[in-house]
């Protein structure tokens, strides 16, 4: 075949290659078969890339026409090629939009919020009321001396509270404190009379059953001042009792009692709904001795002190039946707390 007659033989394959191409392209149904496609016939040894090459063998006076020729068909070529990109675009972008589709009507997954601990719950509602009250607020260590536990509260150095099956004892003999008591003396300690303070934290004693914990809260309350009398001990606590349980006829009795750092001491009672008379609370007058440890004229002076359980507290007023389930930190018992007060 001479070089005239191959190429125009070439040059008819054109309209053939144009359909067929153009007919692959049609088809094609993702991009990356369209990128071959584009390598088949335009690519560098593409099938019209190849036909191109044969312009140099075309003679000179045809080199136009035949250039012309190849470049419509290129062209043609590439036309439907940008029109089928365009389609499979536009197919992968809905595709896509499908996929990332938000149901704003469906139903949301909820936002688990915590909730605090009854413990702290009726804490807080402690202090407010005592804020209101115009307590001042007051905290102290739970490693305490011998001193401040006992000694300056007026225990006897063979008081049973003071043996080590009662009180844990650290190695240096200080002490894991048994009560809030203590913070009576540190406050005293840094503070003038009129002293009025509660105290609210955790004490430690060698104990463990359903209605006892080694680890327990407290809340030691305070008032000193001049002509502090038993009636502003019980004014002050039948009034706080009455509002903490939220109940203004709460019937609550004062039954004599004892403690080392009060005079006359008492411990209180409060009527449940069951008819039964609760233990809640100790407290007192402040012990002279005591207040001549705190440095405070017991000749002037005079207070009351009380102690109350938080944990006790917080059962009654929740209705909680076991001690232990406050300290377990079951999922299904505290989550039933969210949004209570
Ligand atoms: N500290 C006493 C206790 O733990 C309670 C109490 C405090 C009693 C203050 C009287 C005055 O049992």
């Amino acid at each position: 075949m001479s070089e005239t007659q191959s190429y125009t033989v070439v040059l008819e394959q054109l309209p053939l290659i144009l359909v067929k191409s153009v007919q692959e392209v049609s088809v094609a149904a993702s991009l990356h078969e369209l990128e071959q496609l584009k390598a088949k016939y335009i690519g560098k040894s593409g099938e019209i890339s190849l036909i191109m090459q044969q312009l140099r063998i075309v003679p000179v006076d045809q080199k136009k026409e035949f250039g012309a020729a190849v470049n419509k068909t290129k062209a043609q070529f590439e036309e439907a090629w940008i029109d089928k990109k365009d389609q499979l675009l536009e197919q992968e972008l809905s595709v896509k939009l499908a996929a990332e589709n938000i149901d704003v009507t469906l139903a949301g997954r909820g936002n688990p919020s915590g909730s605090l601990h009854p413990i702290s719950l009726s804490l807080q509602r402690m202090l407010n009321i005592f804020k209101q009250l115009g307590f001042d607020v007051a905290d102290g260590p739970e490693i305490e001396t011998d001193y401040y536990n006992f000694l300056a509260l007026n225990f006897p150095h063979n008081h049973p509270s003071r043996a080590m099956q009662d009180t844990f004892y650290t190695q240096n003999r200080n002490i894991l404190r048994t009560h809030t008591s203590p913070l009576q003396i540190r406050f005293a300690e840094t503070n003038q009379p009129p002293l009025k303070v509660i105290a609210p934290g955790r004490v430690y004693r060698i104990d463990m059953d359903a209605t006892h914990s080694p680890m327990f809260h407290q809340l030691e309350g305070l008032w000193v001042d001049k002509n502090i009398s038993l009636a502003n001990l019980k004014g002050v606590l039948i009034e706080f009792l009455r509002r903490f349980f939220d109940n203004s006829s709460l019937q609550v009795r004062f039954r004599a009692s004892f403690f080392p750092f009060t005079e006359p001491s008492a411990e209180i009672d409060i009527m449940s709904e069951e008819g039964k008379w609760l233990e809640v609370a100790g407290c007192g007058m402040v012990h002279p001795n005591v207040l001549s440890n705190m440095k405070i004229n017991p000749e002037i002076y005079s207070g009351f002190a009380f102690g109350l359980g938080i944990d006790r507290f917080t059962m009654l007023r929740y209705g909680i039946n076991d001690l232990r389930l406050m300290f377990e930190n079951d999922m299904d018992f505290l989550t039933q707390f969210t949004g209570v007060k």
